[in-house]
């Protein structure tokens, strides 16, 4: 059973929310607040909940900590390196809260939730206001008006299975391009990854609040929705509207926009899943099938319950039912185990598939899963080695699929300026793939139809092709 969070628990942090706009509007200048997303789309989601939220209490906004009153890090604990630099940002407030004692440092999201960092948090940043998990996010306007009314510091980071919070209030980062969360959690468990730790366990909203919001999205002018999930592929599982059937659903609300989805588990993407990319044109060509191995062994050590088999059968049906597909992949390097012949299979599959574009991380231990209690007796040298031979090949193989553009018209999506030339525009076509072409400002927030004439191993080059 999903726990939905109540209308009456909503509505009770309105009230909180009310109360903090009224204590921020007797302060002699608005207040305003900085709040930094790290990580993926999913966080950052979070963060336009974030901001909706405080935009509700009363506060403006600012891109800087500096002067700030309140400074919220919205964290990401996926890989190491993510929480360094929370740990540097936080460390470096020190001197704002010191200029200006009352402001408000709060640090939510992911890291949290595990209690090895809250304690660090505790013990070593005792200027820190708020700490707040994933499941409790909602709760902010009373967390903040606790902060400020009792000078205590707020910590609120309850284990459990998760929550769905409908309604918050939200406020986008762009007027273009949407994401929209159609699940939260994750059930996989693969061996390396902390996110089923700290997002709790799957669930799913409810279709037709999805389906509702992406049309009025698309009647407010966004041209692109993102639907976000750890897995979208197990959407809605035991109901009658799997995510293909959701695809469906949005594809057919009237109007021009493109539908994107991320992130998708190999074990869970299905033929009806290709064949409705292939049928539904609003949804985009590209296709991200995470594959982190090209090794069946490694895949067996990470629980990513495929085989490198069965990965290269569901792209070779991609391949066939949507000729103009951009594969891209996520690939972990050096995870506890791999030998140099499994990182020269991952190489060999690479090669096979023809990634347009990679995503690639050298393995980061996290705490509290089983990879990490695993024997790793590959030095971080070696591994370094690897990943930079990784970057070569994908080097290689990226220019030329981007080659073979050359000559096609591509329907693109005009975003903003570009940055290949002064003065060109950019967008990204159908299958995700930016594209720069010479234009009028105009143009950006339209659909345009460009000729490729040139590739960079990044981006597409192109000319406009004017409409008669
Ligand atoms: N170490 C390195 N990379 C990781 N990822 C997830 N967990 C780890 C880890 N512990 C990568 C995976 C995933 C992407 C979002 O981050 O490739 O698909
Ligand atoms: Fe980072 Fe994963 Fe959390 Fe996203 S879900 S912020 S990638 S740990």
């Amino acid at each position: 059973m999903t726990t939905k969070v109540t209308a009456a628990e909503i509505a009770a942090q309105k009230e909180f929310a009310r109360r903090v706009r009224e204590l921020n509007c007797a302060r002699e200048e608005p207040p305003v607040a900085h709040v930094h997303s790290f990580g993926c789309q999913q966080n950052v989601s979070d963060g336009e909940k974030i901001k909706g939220m405080l935009a509700d209490m009363g506060y403006g906004f600012s891109n800087t900590a500096d002067g700030a009153d309140l400074v919220l890090f919205n964290t990401c604990a996926v890989r190491e390196n993510a929480e360094d630099r929370v740990f540097g940002n936080l460390g470096a407030l020190k001197h704002n809260k010191k200029q200006k004692p009352d402001m408000l440092i709060g640090v939510c999201g992911c890291m949290v939730q595990q209690e090895h960092i809250t304690e660090r948090i505790k013990k070593s940043f005792p200027y820190v206001d708020m700490v707040f998990g994933t499941h409790v996010l909602h709760t902010l306007p009373q967390l903040v008006y606790e902060a400020m009314t009792t000078h205590k510091r707020q910590i609120s980071i309850p284990q459990m299975d998760g929550v769905i919070a409908e309604g918050l209030p939200l406020r986008r980062e762009s007027g273009l391009k949407a994401s929209i969360p159609i699940m939260y959690g994750c059930n996989n468990f693969c061996t390396y990854c902390i996110v089923p730790y700290v997002r709790g366990r799957e669930r799913s909203r409810d279709p037709e609040e999805i389906v509702s919001e992406a049309r009025c999205l698309v009647e407010q002018g966004y041209k692109e929705l993102l639907l976000l999930g750890q897995n979208v592929n197990s959407y809605g599982r035991g109901t009658d509207v799997n995510f293909p059937e959701l695809l469906r659903r949005i594809n057919a609300i009237p109007g021009e926009f493109k539908i994107c989805y991320m992130s998708s588990h190999p074990k869970d993407a299905t033929r009806e899943l290709i064949d409705t990319i292939a049928e539904c044109e609003k949804v985009t060509r590209h296709f991200p099938l995470p594959v982190q191995s090209g090794s069946s062994r490694i895949l067996k050590l990470m629980n990513r319950s495929y085989t490198r088999e069965h990965y290269l059968e569901l792209i070779n049906y991609a391949k066939e039912r949507i000729p103009d597909v951009a594969l891209t992949s996520d690939i972990i390097v050096g995870f506890p185990g791999e030998t140099y012949e499994d990182f020269q299979e991952t190489l060999s599959l690479i090669r096979e598939v023809k990634y347009d574009s990679l995503f690639t991380f050298i393995y980061s231990p996290r705490k509290g899963t089983k990879a990490a209690e695993m024997p790793d007796p590959i030095s971080q040298e070696e591994k370094g080695k690897w990943f930079r031979e990784l970057l070569e090949v994908q080097q290689e193989i990226g220019c030329s699929s981007y080659h073979n553009y050359i000559g096609r018209t591509l329907r693109v999506l005009c975003e903003g300026p570009g940055r290949t030339r002064d003065g060109c525009l950019t967008g990204k076509s159908i299958q995700n793939i930016i594209v720069d072409f010479d234009g009028d400002k105009s143009l950006i927030g339209s659909f345009v139809d460009v000729k490729i004439t040139d590739a960079l191993n990044w981006a597409l080059i192109g000319e406009l092709v004017k409409e008669n």
